[in-house]
């Protein structure tokens, strides 16, 4: 039976996947980006586990070519199951099952990987008409209440689309979507000095035209109409289709917030912030970490 979405209540999670992750060349030659493992799960299983630690109850796929992979990670694999059972591996049988029942795990192509707003564009008939979030699996956030979740709590409170944002300073800015922003009346506590209304943005500015230090951050909540604002836009920074513009004309539409989250983001899109992210969780790792924090001790750096 299809249940039916309280107003305002946000049930599905668009990740898209259809990138071409070339950066991390050649690894993801024959392998989605999205399947690098960072210490013992795929960086897509992060994602979607932060959508379902969050009551997002359907993960969107934007899938492209070669993601097939990704898929069937959250596919039941019943045989796979069997037989671990009848080895004894009845812990290894659960990890797959729980795998199989994450969530509610559609897909929707995108033909050729036109950018991120072109990407998130294709969701619209499976999102339909409801608020979405949108979670980008290149960057990992650690935090006690997940990030996507802390984005829900400002959704509900203030209503229209809301990002996330954090600080970064110098050369490393022009690579991401800069916004100019204002304080917001934050309606809690927690939120002071945290959340801002977004008067602009713009993607990937030089320093010097950057209007402050506030980037966005691969988390959204988006209202639908976004997709309309994505079919007006045309091709820009990089001759692709971008979400920040189209989140530039919903800014001045009506409001967008960014929260400046609490937790610790790692840019896992690239080989070191890949490699810093894998040290991070490896030492965190409840079963790893300390055999992990020795082994490194003896490589004699
Ligand atoms: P990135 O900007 O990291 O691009 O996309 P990329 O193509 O994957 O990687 P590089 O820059 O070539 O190394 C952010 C997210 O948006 C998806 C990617 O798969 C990634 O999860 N994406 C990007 C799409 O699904 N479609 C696109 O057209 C572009």
């Amino acid at each position: 039976m299809k249940r039916r979405a309280r107003l305002g209540q946000v049930r599905k999670a668009v990740i898209p996947v259809a990138g071409l992750g070339t950066r991390f060349l050649p690894a993801t030659k024959a392998m989605p980006k999205e399947m690098l493992t960072l210490v013992d799960k795929p960086l897509i299983q992060y994602a979607v586990e932060e959508a379902v630690a969050s009551g997002i109850e359907e993960i969107i796929l934007i899938t492209g070519e070669g993601t097939d992979p990704i898929v069937e990670h959250f596919a039941r694999q019943r045989g796979l199951e069997r037989e671990l059972k009848k080895r004894g591996k009845a812990g290894e049988a659960r990890l797959v099952e729980r795998l199989g029942r994450l969530a509610r795990v559609r897909t929707v192509r995108q033909a050729e990987p036109l950018g991120l707003g072109h990407a998130v564009g294709c969701a619209r008939r499976l999102v339909g008409r409801e608020p979405f979030a949108v979670l980008l699996p290149d960057d990992l956030i650690d935090a006690a209440l997940p990030c996507t979740k802390q984005l829900l709590e400002v959704h509900a409170a203030c209503g229209g689309s809301v990002v996330a944002t954090q600080r970064v300073e110098g050369p490393a800015l022009e690579r991401f979507g800069v916004m100019r922003v204002e304080p917001a009346a934050a309606t809690r506590r927690k939120w002071r000095h945290r959340l801002f209304r977004v008067r602009d943005l713009v993607e990937k500015p030089t320093l010097a035209r950057a209007p402050s230090s506030w980037v966005v951050v691969g988390r959204y909540i988006l209202e639908p109409e976004v997709f309309d604002f994505i079919a007006a836009i045309r091709p820009g920074k990089g001759g692709e289709i971008q979400l920040t513009d189209a989140l530039r004309i919903a800014a001045r539409e009506r409001a967008v917030h960014a929260l400046a989250f609490g937790g610790v983001r790692h840019d896992a899109g690239d080989k070191l912030g890949f490699l810093r992210a894998t040290l991070y969780y490896a030492l965190k790792h409840p079963e790893l970490g300390s055999a992990f924090r020795e082994a490194l001790k003896s490589l004699k750096l």
